[in-house]
């Protein structure tokens, strides 16, 4: 059987065809995954504009669909289904994606699995190591969430932990935009902490004690808050400026990104690590967007080795926003016979 994935959540369409291989410690290959990305629209502004975005998507769905297609020598007459994200996501975005999935299921006949844009994330682990040791301790990190889930059984997802205030890859997006580096912040943010004294300057890690409010039934002590640490960077920015004027040396760039970067990979590590001890976890997987960054890949693949704990990754391609995730977890749920209706409508605060 192979799937359809459709993914229009941000700033990337994106459609892949998926095939199930038999094989259930590797349940799925990858026959096509085409991105369009849109960052050079949104550069200029410094951010995605989601009305620019929207329009984006539908120039580009079409073509999009059909390269995956012919990548995959693959036609109509070849798919079992399409999946699309439903959510969470930029409304007009979304909607692109599933208007298109709903009219070409409609048209081609097929069955239609609906996504949640995270659980395609925490697919991607599946896609590129197969099937994790479970339980599984998974934080998936992008632009707009950092969470842990904790996986028990493939498809179930027990929510652990999230920010409470900014995501990791936003606080990246927002430090590069304060220090004058262009979007998206964080592979440039990566890039130059690389040149950079990690050590330079004193930048606040953050440790939740208290339950959040807006979710009590969490304990709220493995929870994630990044907007103290960007607040600390725009006013170490300010400061500097004020006694000297003018654009920061490019020392001192490398140096607070560097900084900056320890901080984030720290946290994200540490708590990850701390939650696969307390519910005995037998592996932990790290995914989304910021699961590219180079320091993050590296501690959590020593972390893992001296603590003897299997950690896992997707390649740089499947890190980021791609329709291949999303055509995985969509075979699981098609698999577990859960079908989308005809009139699915896109959900922008969709839960997982
Ligand atoms: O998963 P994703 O493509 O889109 C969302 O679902 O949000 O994640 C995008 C985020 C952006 O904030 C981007 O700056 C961040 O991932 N990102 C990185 C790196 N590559 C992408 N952050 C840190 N280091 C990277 N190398
Ligand atoms: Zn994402």
């Amino acid at each position: 059987m192979r799937i359809l994935g459709i993914e229009t959540s941000c700033d990337e369409t994106s459609a892949a065809v998926v095939e199930e291989t038999g094989d259930p410690a590797r349940p799925w290959a990858v026959r096509s995954n085409v991105v369009a990305s849109q960052v050079a629209i949104h550069r200029d502004w410094g951010g995605v504009v989601p009305e620019l975005a929207s329009r984006q998507h539908i120039r580009d769905i079409c073509g999009v669909v059909e390269r995956a297609l012919s990548d995959a020598s693959s036609t109509w007459s070849d798919l079992g289904a399409v999946a699309v994200t439903q959510g969470p996501g930029l409304v007009g975005s979304l909607l692109v994606g599933v208007a298109f999935a709903k009219a070409a299921a409609a048209a081609a006949g097929l069955p239609m699995v609906a996504v949640h844009h995270l659980a395609g994330h925490i697919e991607s682990l599946v896609l590129q190591n197969g099937e994790l040791p479970l339980p599984s301790v998974v934080l998936v990190v992008s632009g707009g969430h950092t969470s842990l889930y904790l996986v028990e059984r493939p498809g179930s997802y027990e929510l652990l932990s999230r920010t409470r205030d900014d995501a990791a890859g936003e606080a990246y997006d927002k430090v590069a935009k304060l220090l004058g580096l262009g979007y998206p912040g964080g592979p440039i943010v990566d890039r130059l902490a690389r040149t950079g004294n990690e050590r330079a300057v004193r930048l606040p890690g953050t440790r939740l004690t208290h339950v959040d409010r807006n979710a009590p039934h969490l304990k709220g002590d493995l929870d994630f808050s990044f907007s103290g640490l960007k607040t600390a960077v725009l006013r170490l920015v300010r400061d500097r400026q004020q006694r000297a004027p003018g654009p920061l040396p490019a020392q001192d760039v490398a140096d607070i990104c560097a900084s900056f970067q320890r901080v984030i990979v720290t946290t994200l590590v540490d708590r990850a690590f701390e939650a696969a001890s307390r519910y005995g976890a037998r592996s932990i997987g790290v995914a989304g967007g910021v699961s590219a960054n180079s320091r993050l890949r590296a501690e959590l693949t020593i972390h893992g080795e001296r603590r003897e704990m299997p950690t896992f990754l997707p390649s740089l391609a499947l890190s980021t926003d791609n329709a291949a995730m999303i055509a995985a977890a969509g075979l699981r749920k098609l698999r577990a016979g859960v079908l989308a209706p005809a009139d699915l409508n896109a959900d922008p605060a969709l839960a997982l």
